[in-house]
């Protein structure tokens, strides 16, 4: 039996906390719920969103249509043989706990990927990333519905179209396929990814310490604690900004006036300029208009000290984009999803 629910509150379905009210709302807790689900008037005749854990998504007014949120949470495998497993998750699982169970099982790859909030659906629609790995590396496929069909199908990972921060579900498939499970292939074997950074410094450190997963698990929740907001205390929903890419010319514009700027090479004459150091060079590390304002560790993410209404989070955000726009003539894209 589904359940459409009028004029919900999605305060606790969205980790900034905002006070947002959605039209119709309905809780799928088995696949099999979402052809009755397709077929009833609140979906036909509105809007809609799917919502998995609501870490990346801002409210910036009540949503005049259905949300749709994803509760199914089970896990099974599918094929497992001495080299790696075939795992299918429910879209609703939490991601961390997904990455929690993989490495207790000794199913590895994920461990980059740890401390991440969301859910299965969520990490896949927008492809995930932290510490040099993206969860795209481990999608072997996606299933779900198309509701402008009503058919089950199956996306292979070239299907799904990964890009960074996101994926066909978010352009082409947007507010039209229903992701229920992901296949995830991890390997039997550790493998493990030291080419971040922060991680490789840590080995360099402690030479005598030969990395595992579990080290590697341990020391990115570690690093994420120390950096980045607790969603149960400060509300957030992580980077709320893509780090822009930009070509040669204007790195060297910016390196003239600004010498320490860090930038990534991604070939083809293009570098990735962290937004969090742009950010912080206009001045807006830790600052706060009201009760918005960015994370005094991490400039990248804007916090919730006390709004009720996202569009407080979103002028605030617009704030950020003209600052940087006028210092360095870059534009700031929102990694953030924004529902207006
Ligand atoms: N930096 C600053 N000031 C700041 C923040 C960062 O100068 O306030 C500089 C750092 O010193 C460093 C560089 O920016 O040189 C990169 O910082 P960091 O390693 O924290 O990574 P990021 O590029 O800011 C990205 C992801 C994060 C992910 C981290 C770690 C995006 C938009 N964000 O952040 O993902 O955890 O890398 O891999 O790509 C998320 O998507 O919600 C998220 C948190």
């Amino acid at each position: 039996m589904i359940k459409i629910l009028e004029n919900v509150s999605l305060k606790d379905k969205n980790t900034f906390a905002v006070d947002c009210r959605a039209k119709y709302f309905t809780e799928v807790l088995n696949e099999y719920q979402i052809p009755e689900i397709l077929e009833t008037n609140a979906f036909q005749s509105s809007k809609r969103f799917i919502l998995g854990g609501g870490s990346n998504t801002l409210f910036a007014k009540d949503f005049e249509g259905i949300v749709v949120h994803l509760a199914n949470r089970s896990i099974r495998i599918v094929e497992s043989n001495k080299k790696f497993v075939l795992l299918e998750v429910d879209a609703g699982m939490n991601w961390h706990k997904f990455v929690e169970i993989s490495l207790n099982n000794k199913y590895y790859g994920l461990e980059n990927l740890a401390l991440i909030p969301g859910t299965i659906g969520g990490a896949i629609t927008q492809n995930i990333g932290a510490y040099g790995v993206e969860v795209k590396e481990f999608v072997h496929e996606v299933r779900g519905i198309d509701t402008t069909s009503g058919e089950f199908l199956v996306l292979s990972n070239d299907d799904c179209k990964f890009g960074y921060r996101t994926s066909i579900f978010k352009t082409e498939l947007r507010g039209r396929f229903i992701i229920t499970s992901g296949i995830f292939k991890l390997s039997r074997k550790p493998n493990v990814n030291l080419s971040y950074p922060e991680l490789k410094k840590l080995v360099q450190k402690f030479p005598f310490i030969k990395p595992d997963p579990k080290y590697v698990f341990d020391q990115v929740c570690k690093i994420r604690s120390s950096k980045l907001p607790d969603i149960e205390k400060l509300p957030n929903a992580g980077s709320f900004f893509k780090n822009p890419v930009v070509n040669g010319e204007t790195l060297e514009i910016i390196k003239q006036k600004f010498d320490d700027v860090p930038s990534f090479e991604l070939g083809e004459g293009k570098y990735k300029i962290p937004a969090g150091w742009l950010i912080e060079k206009v001045g807006w590390k830790g600052k706060r208009v009201g009760n918005v304002g960015t994370y005094e560790r991490h400039a990248l993410v804007i916090i919730n000290y006390g709004v009720n209404s996202g569009r407080e989070i979103l002028n605030f955000a617009r704030m950020i984009q003209n600052e940087v726009y006028e210092t360095f003539g870059i534009h700031l894209d929102f990694e953030v999803e924004v529902i207006e």
